[in-house]
């Protein structure tokens, strides 16, 4: 069985991290947001086709060095597709019925319990649903009671949802479902081809599952997703190989080779490979890339920095984006991908 993994799209809102890698190879707790997906993928799932395009070459490089007992393919799209033109453009790996991930999520669906309803629905598309408050930013369904669907507004206006289920961005489709899709186009799944398969096909199911939820879309859900793993693991902080800590970590994550200098406070924050943090720091709600450097006495509040940026002694920060550097060639300004016509 196969499991697309849709890990394309620049990650506009994760930047400036992404300005230097893809967004599914970010870490959380020191692994890649996409080996986590990975690992959730049942024993029957042995074929995993990567859906790429911006930093394609990364995530080739990671998966050379990293095995997880599947057969892994790295399929680029010339250009971002869309997630349903990505869907599209692996139509030549499917053989069968088939997962759809999102790389961005992180959760606690169990994808084989949501095969077996899948299965038992006899449905065309099963789509995995979590209830949240503000609804806006995702898609949101309208459900019978027996879990078919009827109705999939993508990114509506509060006034305008139908329900507080979303997309929580796991798919099970049948091969059918592709022929609904366009070749070589630039195609949202779920603003195009979604209602059409609710209308047509009348078999669109909806999955809940219990436990917890997160999208990895920004940085505040970057910093809470570590929070919520750290919590899950009864765990108040937790560093890679190689660290010195002299300060103090609170509900903080650190890569590997990491320094904290003394009478330095770190808080809610998520510190990458290779950075060096000074004395009498004070770090909070912060993320900071790799190998960046942070002089003594700084305060840093709400603040994103960079990789390889370097933030003189005393510097006073709150809520900005720390990047002197060029921005990539080819990186939009604006969101694309999954959000189209807007
Ligand atoms: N290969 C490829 N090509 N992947 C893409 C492209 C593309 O052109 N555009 C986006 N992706 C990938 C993203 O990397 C992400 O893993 C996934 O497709 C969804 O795109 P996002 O840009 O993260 O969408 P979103 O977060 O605004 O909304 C989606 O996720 C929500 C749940 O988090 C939608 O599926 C919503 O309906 C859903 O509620
Ligand atoms: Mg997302």
């Amino acid at each position: 069985m196969e499991a697309i993994i849709l890990a394309g799209g620049f990650g506009t809102r994760l930047r400036p991290f992404t300005f230097t890698r893809a967004k599914s190879l970010l870490p959380i707790i020191n692994e890649p947001m996409i080996a986590h997906l990975i690992k959730t993928l049942p024993k029957k799932v042995d074929t995993v086709i990567l859906a790429v395009n911006y930093r394609r070459e990364q995530i080739e490089e990671y998966f050379c060095k990293h095995d997880f007992g599947k057969t892994i393919i790295v399929n680029e799209e010339p250009e971002p597709l869309g997630t349903g033109g990505a869907v599209k453009f692996a139509d030549k790996h499917i053989v069968g019925s088939f997962f759809v991930l999102n790389a961005d999520i992180i959760c606690s669906l169990n994808l084989a319990e949501m095969l077996r309803f899948h299965e038992k629905k006899k449905a065309v598309a099963t789509i995995s649903l979590w209830p949240v408050e503000n609804v806006s930013e995702f898609g949101v369904v309208d459900i019978r009671k027996d879990g078919t669907i009827t109705k999939f507004v993508e990114k509506p206006k509060a006034e305008d949802a139908p329900s507080d289920l979303i997309n929580a961005g796991a798919y099970l489709l049948e091969p059918q479902v592709l022929n609904y899709i366009e070749p070589g186009k630039l195609i949202s799944m779920e603003k195009q081809i979604f209602p059409q398969i609710i209308q047509n096909t009348g078999r669109f199911f909806g999955y809940k599952f219990q436990g917890h939820w997160m999208d990895v879309g920004r940085i505040s859900s970057y910093i809470s997703v570590h929070k919520l793993l750290l919590e899950k693991q009864k765990k108040t902080f937790i560093t890679g190989d190689q660290c010195t800590i002299q300060g103090i970590l609170r509900q903080s994550c650190a890569g590997n080779r990491v320094s904290v200098g003394k009478n330095t406070t770190v808080e809610s924050s998520v510190l990458f490979d290779e950075v060096t943090i000074g004395e009498n720091v004070t770090l909070d709600h912060c993320v900071i890339g790799e190998h960046v450097s942070i002089g003594d006495g700084s305060v840093l509040r709400n603040v994103a920095v960079g990789d390889n940026e370097r933030v003189q002694d005393g510097t006073v920060l709150d809520n900005v984006v720390v990047w002197n550097q060029p921005i990539p060639q080819g990186y939009p300004s604006k969101q694309i991908g999954n959000v189209i016509g807007e």
